[in-house]
């Protein structure tokens, strides 16, 4: 680890000027600290941390973080800085409606301005479920602060009866058994306590533990923190460490850019699709990296996909394991450590000067939960990436977790119109929906869901379940949960609400997913597609005003990550004393 500090002078701190000058502001904050109850020993002169945490009494993956946020605390003081805990908005997978991904830019928005309107030094940044990872770097990064990511960790495994459960994955499993009439409501009882055990985030490889191992892939984190569960007392070790890097971060002046390279998002691509992860983080990694200033494209992924095999034997890419066994077979470290010739091992991060020396101890113990090259879970990465006149601008779909006889597969599609409807109408036998139809969800994207909803698993119609049918083609432009499998194409870009293909497609077309050749197409000639254009109206926005009338003004397509237009831009933003 590094020790080399170059220390920087008190003067230059940031919070300097907030707290350090000669003037009647400087002598009111210094008052109003005094307010707060702390001695002048205790802060002047010392780096400000500010640690912004998502800890909410709705959000049960972050419900451990109010307690963890001491630990961080500790590690802060213990290196002779100043924290100070900034509580931020919640994005709770499970409960917020219609999505979180309506409020990612949100939260990315506030932990931007609450960092660059305080007397801030350095960031500690709390999240995991989902969104929230993303939200906060994209934050910060636009800030560009130093900072360390504290993952909220995964839950334990779920139990019932004798079996290990999956969060998210297993929850769909059942809730199908129970619509095909395979368990009941005693069942369903037990199910309720033993699918989520404990603080944390998903445990199985979904989009939050997805996410937080693409933020110590890229280095913001900790070594091997992503993995530790919540409730060990590991993590609140690994919170303490954070605590005692953010300072010697700040101390040496090594801000997010520093660490947030080009090389870094394409490690951290590499490393979400080495593990089989979630198709989100296509998105997310996009936006972030467009914080930081690096071009990262749907092209990328499906590239770098090609070069990487899938070696997390993690549900629901893989077919075994949860997180807690990844953790103790070695972790994001141990897996690094399969993949490092794919990796750019000279780029700093939070706590090495080079991720080749942050590997040197990282070791595999269990060979069937990370693989070894030479017996992948899958030899290509977990997403593919497909274009076709059905999504100019791409769309994508995690073939590894879907049945491989749909990989490629020529159907009639059946159209829903929006979420409801489908829901509502689904399980109807008059729609003729048989196991070879293509179920096309539109409506359902940036703009039209409103915030892109998981809705991208369509169910399989009832009478099919029973027939013993588990998958079907889908295609939407939708999101899908990371928890989710099946061969559900997602993303769809353009999406319908604004007038994509996607909009044009009538019950009773062709439609034809070869996932070899990258390909999805509406088998319809181009001058019928016009002729359906010219009759098509936009659909009313969905606000008229508040955050969702911004919102509508200013998202961006999946393709090019869901950002907000006036926060993607280029441009410095002034400090605050700075004019
Ligand atoms: Fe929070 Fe799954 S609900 S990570
Ligand atoms: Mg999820």
């Amino acid at each position: 680890m590094s020790t080399g500090r170059e220390t920087r002078r008190l003067e230059d701190l940031r919070s300097h000027q907030w707290y350090g000058t000669d003037g009647l502001r400087s002598f009111s904050h210094r008052a109003r600290t005094r307010q707060l109850g702390y001695l002048p020993e205790e802060h002047l002169g010392k780096p400000v941390i500010a640690i912004l945490n998502t800890w909410s009494d709705i959000n049960p993956c972050h419900v451990h973080l109010r307690d963890r946020a001491q630990a961080v605390k500790r590690g802060v003081w213990q290196a002779g800085g100043f924290p100070l805990e900034f509580p931020v908005s919640t994005l709770s997978e499970t409960f917020q409606k219609p999505t979180p991904m309506l409020y990612r830019n949100l939260l990315a928005l506030e932990t931007e301005e609450l960092l660059r309107s305080y007397p801030v030094d350095g960031a500690v940044l709390m999240g995991g479920c989902d969104k929230s990872t993303p939200a906060l770097l994209m934050g910060a990064a636009s800030v560009d602060l130093p900072a360390v990511f504290v993952p909220a960790g995964p839950m334990l495994p779920g139990h019932w009866r004798d079996e290990i459960l999956g969060s998210g994955t297993d929850m769909w499993k059942y809730w199908d058994d129970r619509r095909a009439g395979l368990i009941g409501d005693c069942e369903m009882t037990e199910l309720e306590s033993g699918l989520a055990r404990s603080p944390g985030h998903c445990m199985t490889m979904g989009t939050a533990s997805t996410l937080t191992a693409a933020a110590e892939a890229l280095g913001v984190t900790v070594p091997g923190a992503s993995s530790i569960p919540a409730v060990d007392s590991g993590h609140d070790r690994m919170a303490a460490a954070a605590g005692l890097r953010i300072v010697d971060l700040v101390h040496r002046d090594r801000k997010l850019s520093d660490i947030l390279t080009e090389d870094a998002f394409a490690d951290a691509v590499t490393t979400v699709l080495g593990l089989g992860g979630s198709t989100n983080a296509v998105i997310h990694l996009i936006a972030m990296a467009g914080r930081a200033g690096v071009t990262l494209t749907l092209d990328d992924f499906d590239r770098i996909a090609r070069t990487v095999p899938v070696l997390a034997n993690v549900r629901p890419g893989g077919r075994t394991y949860l997180m807690e066994d990844f953790h103790f077979a070695g972790g994001l470290p141990g897996f690094l450590s399969r993949i490092t010739d794919l990796l750019h091992l000279d780029r700093p991060t939070v706590s090495y000067d080079t991720l080749r020396e942050q590997l040197a101890t990282a070791r595999v113990h269990n060979d069937d939960v990370i693989r070894p090259r030479d017996n992948p879970v899958a030899t290509e990465g977990g997403v593919a990436v497909l274009r076709g006149n059905l999504c100019p601008d791409g769309a994508v779909i995690k073939h590894i977790a879907a049945e491989p006889r749909l990989l490629k597969h020529t159907g009639p599609a059946v159209v829903f119109d929006d979420y409801r409807t489908m829901q509502r109408t689904i399980d109807d036998p008059s729609l003729g929906i048989t196991a070879d139809s293509v179920l096309v969800l539109r409506g359902s994207g940036p703009k039209g869901g409103p915030g892109m909803p998981e809705y991208g698993m369509l169910p399989i119609p009832d009478h099919l379940l029973k027939q013993g049918v588990r998958d079907m083609v889908r295609i939407s432009d939708a999101r899908m949960s990371g928890t989710s499998y099946g061969a559900c194409v997602l993303h769809v870009a353009p999406e319908s609400h604004v007038g994509g293909p996607l909009a044009l497609v009538r019950t009773g077309d062709t439609i034809t997913l070869d996932v070899e050749a990258r390909s999805l197409r509406l088998d319809v000639d181009d001058e019928e597609l016009a002729r359906r254009r010219a009759l098509w109206t936009a659909p009313p926005e969905r606000y008229e005003r508040g955050y969702g009338a911004l919102y509508n003004e200013q998202i961006t397509q999946a393709d090019t990550g869901c950002d907000f237009a006036f926060l993607a831009r280029p441009g410095k933003v002034p400090d605050p004393y700075a004019g």
